[in-house]
């Protein structure tokens, strides 16, 4: 067989770009549910060690998250990107001061109920869905 015989490799590579965002959208519905557990934890007042793992690990599944969409980004090309960008980053400087807040004994309820408001009710269903729009749209 000769090589121009060959299917040109997709720049998806294995992880097609339909397999992305559906695993985009299973992500958003992970990261609201743990904003639903952590105010549960939080209002019912479950040991701070308890809570803290569970922010280290929304921090780390947020950091996946973040980097599955802007690579995601990058490959189709996205013209909004930079400002995408910013978004994700002004979430992350938020998460990370309330997780300082937290260490530092503070209360952090309010902070994950706003923090969460602006992430649901601003960037997943504007941000985030004007990207997936886009994406569907030209690939
Ligand atoms: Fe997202
Ligand atoms: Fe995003």
């Amino acid at each position: 067989m000769a090589l121009e015989d060959c299917e040109p490799l997709s720049r998806f590579g294995d992880f097609p770009l339909a397999d992305r965002l559906a695993k985009i959208d299973r992500e958003h519905a992970m990261l609201l549910s743990m904003q639903d557990m952590l105010l549960t934890a939080l209002n019912q007042h479950f040991r701070r060690k308890t809570v803290a793992k569970m922010l280290h690990i929304l921090k780390l599944y947020t950091k996946f998250h973040f980097e599955l969409e802007e690579s995601t980004m990058v490959l189709c090309d996205y013209d909004r990107l930079g400002e995408h960008r910013c978004e994700h980053h002004a979430f992350w400087t938020d998460l990370t001061a309330l997780l300082t807040k937290f260490d530092g004994g503070g209360d952090v309820y309010d902070d994950v109920r706003k923090l969460f408001v602006r992430l649901a009710h601003h960037h997943i269903r504007n941000s985030d869905e004007a990207f997936i729009q886009f994406a569907r749209s030209v690939h």
